[in-house]
This record gives structure tokens, C-alpha cells and sequence, in this order.
């Protein structure tokens, strides 16, 4: 069973550092929309950042927040929604997304590392950083491939170039809700 429809026109999802921020700005301006990042919707509505999040709450406080404000995003964001790398682990989201169009922004560890860095924003990664993006991908691959309509790699197409086949695939109507298809 999917949910009610969404408000949002497309949501981008992929692991740390796939730059789905990064695309999701240059996809907004090409459809003259917002985007809502859910990272930032979290440390906004919650006035702390999501390392402080994980050290002060954990990691399923984190998650069931992280949840609500992808509810919330689908429902009421009338633009680009980027969600978090570990959004899609919750079943319920992945139902949520039956209703609106996914891309799934693939990226190699070799590139995505580099662009993560090293800093504490991502709590995840701080130890031991390629053991665990191998994990985290190991067992989020085919979650992000099962929630997403149209895959593209950013290990090889520039930024400008990714957003634009994604507003091209929504103009011609090949990147639908997989509840639609
Ligand atoms: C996480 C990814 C982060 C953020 C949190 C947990 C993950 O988002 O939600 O640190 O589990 O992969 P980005 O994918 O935007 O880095």
C-alpha cells in the first residue's frame, strides 16, 4: 500500500557524498523550484547538528526524526527533496517514496571519500572511513536501487550535466512515482 500522493517533484537519494546537495541546487534552479535538503531540515527543527544528534540521542533517535522529516518533506515540499544517505534503511520511507520520483546518484568510494572529507559532520564515517562506506553500501545498494526510477553516475557526468538529464527525464515523463508505473 503507498501512502498519499507527493508534493515533491523528485527526490535524490545515494550514499555520502554523492553529491546529491550539490545536484539538487543545480536541479532546483533548472525546474525553478526549491530544494529541501533533510539534513538541514533535521539540525534546523531540532537547532543542533546531526553529529550532536547522534553523540547526545544516537543513531535511532536520529533515525526516527530523520524519518518524520522525510514524511513531512514528501508531503509538503513543492520542489527537489535530498535525502540523507541512510534515509531509505526505513521500510516506511521506502513506501513513502512509491509516490514520487526517485533518482538514485551513484558513486564510487574512491570519489565519494574524498568529497565527505574527514570532518565529524558525518558521524558515521569518522572511524575507519572505507571499511564502513563498504558496509553502509554493501547492505544500501539495492535499497536505493529498489526505491529509485532513474540510476546516474556521478563518478563520471559533472554536476550541470546530472540535473539536466533529470529535468529532462521528468519533462519527457520517464521518471514517474513507481506507484504510477
Ligand atoms: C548518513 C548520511 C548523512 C546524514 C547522517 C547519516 C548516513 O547524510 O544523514 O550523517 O547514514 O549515511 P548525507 O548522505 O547527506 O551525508
Amino acid at each position: 500500500m503507498s501512502g498519499p500522493a507527493s508534493r515533491a517533484r523528485v527526490v535524490l537519494v545515494g550514499p555520502p557524498g554523492a553529491g546529491k546537495s550539490t545536484v539538487g541546487q543545480v536541479l532546483a534552479r533548472l525546474l525553478a523550484v526549491e530544494l529541501l535538503d533533510t539534513d538541514d531540515a533535521v539540525e534546523r527543527r531540532e537547532g543542533r547538528t546531526i553529529s550532536d544528534i547522534f553523540i547526545e540521542d544516537g543513531e535511532p533517535h536520529f533515525r526516527a526524526l530523520e524519518h518524520a522529516e522525510v514524511l513531512r518533506a514528501l508531503a509538503e515540499h513543492d520542489g527537489v527533496v535530498a535525502l540523507g544517505g541512510g534515509a531509505v534503511e526505513h521500510p516506511d520511507t521506502r513506501e513513502a517514496l512509491l509516490t514520487v520520483p526517485v533518482v538514485y546518484l551513484e558513486v564510487s568510494m574512491a570519489k565519494a571519500l574524498p568529497r565527505v572529507g574527514l570532518s565529524g559532520a558525518r558521524p558515521l564515517l569518522v572511524e575507519s572511513p572505507r571499511a564502513r562506506w563498504k558496509a553502509l553500501m554493501d547492505s544500501r545498494r539495492p535499497l536505493y536501487q529498489e526505491v529509485a526510477g532513474l540510476v546516474v553516475d556521478t563518478d563520471t557526468e559533472p554536476v550541470e550535466r546530472l540535473a539536466t538529464l533529470v529535468a529532462e527525464a521528468l519533462e519527457r515523463g520517464d521518471l514517474r512515482p513507481r506507484s504510477e508505473a
